[in-house]
This record gives C-alpha cells, structure tokens and sequence, in this order.
C-alpha cells in the first residue's frame, strides 16, 4: 500500500506538522506500507528523495513523477495541523481527486476549524457545558474590547477563532489588557480573520482521544494537563518539563464515564471520522465538564497526548495508525 504521509501546512503549526509526522513516520510499519513523506508549503508541494533531489507532487492528481515513473498513493494520511490540512480544504481536494484520507471530511474539518461555531452546533448535548464566549468579526475590530467588557467578566482566554496550538492566545486579567490581546489574536488568525473570547474557567484541563475502529467508537484514557505556566501555552505544549500529564488521568469512574460519554456525542454530532482530540476543562466545585474544543489533526510530537495514550491503552503506535489506515479505507 502506498501512502503520502502529507505534512508542513500554511500556518505557524507547520513546525509541528513536521515534527508529527515525523514520529508517525517512525511507527508506521514498513513491511505494510510504502511511506512517501510529502511536505505542503504555500509555494510548492514536493517530495524527497533519500538521495536528496526534490521531487514535485503533480497538483492535478496528487501522483509523484519521479525517475521516469510515477507514484499513484492509496491513501493521504494527513499530518498538516491547521489550514490546509486540518481546516478542509486538503480534504475537498482529496474528495475530487478520489484519494481516500485519515482525517475527518471537509465539511466537519471546516466547521471545527472554527471554535466559535462549533461551539454552537454542540449546544444542548447532556451534561456538556459551553463557557460564556463572544465571537469577534474583522469589521468590529475597532470596537471589540467594548463589545467583550459588555458580555464578558475578566479573566477571559482571547484566541484567534481558526487557530491552534495556544498561537496568538492571551489570558486577560486586567481591562488594560483586552483591546492588546485581541489585535494580537487578530494578527495571528489565518482561517476566517476572526477572534474568540470566552469567560475563565476555573478547574482541571483534560484532554481525551477518540477514533472509530473495527468494534466501533473507541475512547482512549483521558490525559491529565497541569502547567504551572498561566495557561497550556505554546511553550507549555511543546517544551519537555514545563508541563505535568497524567495518563491515564486521576478521575472517579462517574467522571470517567460521563468524559466517555460526551467525547462520543461530540465526535457523534460532529460527525468525525479517524481519531480526534477533545479538551475539557472541569469545574472546581461544581464538576461541571466544559467544552474547550475540538482537534481533527491532532499533534502526534514525541510529547503530545494521542500517543501516550494509545500506550496507556496498552497499544502500541504502530497498531493504532495501522488502524487508522485500515478504517480510512473501509
Ligand atoms: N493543534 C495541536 C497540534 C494539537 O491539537 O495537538
Ligand atoms: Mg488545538
């Protein structure tokens, strides 16, 4: 079987696409599948070989020329975080060309690119609880700190509304601060020019991972995040030894549960397809569990939690992308 594991992407994410896939790269097995490591830049798509030469992706059916050959794939595996991989629009192409792909369709990826929609289609599930939020369009830019001061108490998280990996995120203590933080959200949103603030959170932050297998909907161990950093910044995410994880996570079994039971309506109600990250904040006192939002690429760096959680399930990676390959062309 050939496979384009396809990374990079058009946003300040396409660092960690590359370091993603490169430890997809790693597990994939190799007796099974033929690799082909295909990087996507705003300028070129392109493959390379071992001996070094840079081969292009023809843009018209997603083959690899090369040698005087060319490389038909059986399937994408998307590795991309961020537009163009995470937000649809790869996954348009791949509809029209008929490639299949591991991640969700155009239309779920589209949609949950966007916190503040998504917010709205899950609306009403049982027991999931939505943080108070005002989404910010680029024609109110001028007026937005005002618009938030009306609806919102501070602290408050600003975030660009179609970004990833805490990019361009502030947590606002101060009125001072807000009109600041938001030109920053502004100036780092890619898909959609639009800005997110929601009310604080007071709590536990949890991170838990789905995908559909051949028994069905499979919801892996939760992931503890504790960060004695203001939030789960960039550097929280990515830098070893700032941030504590805890897999599996401390919670009582109805916790557990009930963490179950929504990533399921989530992942249901949004139709996804392949594995997904969903994070959660838990209410101190009320044990309320709060959406924060949803991943449908979601990182699979040396230390991000899909993987240790694949292991506190007692798989190994190379099964579970294995799977994700085999559900992707069924
Ligand atoms: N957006 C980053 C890659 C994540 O969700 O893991
Ligand atoms: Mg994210």
């Amino acid at each position: 079987l050939k496979i384009a594991l396809v990374t990079g992407g058009y946003t300040a994410e396409a660092e960690i696409s590359l370091k993603s896939s490169e430890f997809v790269y790693q597990q994939l097995d190799k007796s099974k599948y033929d690799v082909y490591l295909i990087t996507i830049t705003a300028t070129s798509w392109f493959f390379v070989a071992d001996n070094g030469v840079k081969h292009a992706i023809n843009r018209e059916d997603f083959t690899l020329p090369m040698d005087g050959n060319v490389v038909r794939f059986d399937l994408a595996f998307i590795m991309v975080h961020g537009s163009p991989g995470e937000d649809g629009r790869l996954q348009g192409y791949f509809d029209m060309i008929g490639l299949p792909y591991t991640s969700c369709d155009a239309l779920t990826s589209a949609l949950t690119m966007n916190k503040a929609y998504t917010k709205a289609v899950l609306a009403g599930i049982p027991d999931l609880y939505l943080a108070k939020s005002v989404q910010l369009f680029e024609s109110q830019r001028g007026e937005a700190a005002d618009i938030v001061f009306r609806e919102l108490a501070l602290p408050c998280f600003v975030k660009p509304n179609g970004g990833g990996s805490s990019i361009g995120m502030t947590k606002v203590k101060a009125e001072t601060e807000l009109a600041e933080a938001i030109e920053k959200a502004f100036n780092a949103a890619n898909t959609g020019r639009q800005v997110i603030v929601e009310a604080f959170v007071e709590g536990r932050e949890f991170s838990v991972g789905i995908y559909r297998r051949a028994d069905g909907l499979f919801v892996l161990p939760a992931t503890e995040v504790i960060t004695e950093r203001e939030f789960f910044d960039f550097e929280a995410k990515y830098v070893a030894g700032l941030t504590q994880e805890i897999t599996p996570a401390a919670l009582s079994a109805e916790q557990r549960d009930r963490i179950e039971r929504l990533v399921k309506a989530i992942y249901i109600r949004l139709n996804c397809r392949g594995m997904v990250r969903v994070d959660f904040f838990l209410e101190k006192d009320t044990e309320r569990f709060f959406f924060i939002e949803i991943n449908t690429v979601p990182g699979q760096t040396a230390q991000s939690f899909i993987p240790q959680q694949v292991r506190a399930a007692g798989m190994t990676e190379t099964e579970f992308y294995g799977e994700l390959i085999e559900q992707a062309l069924t």
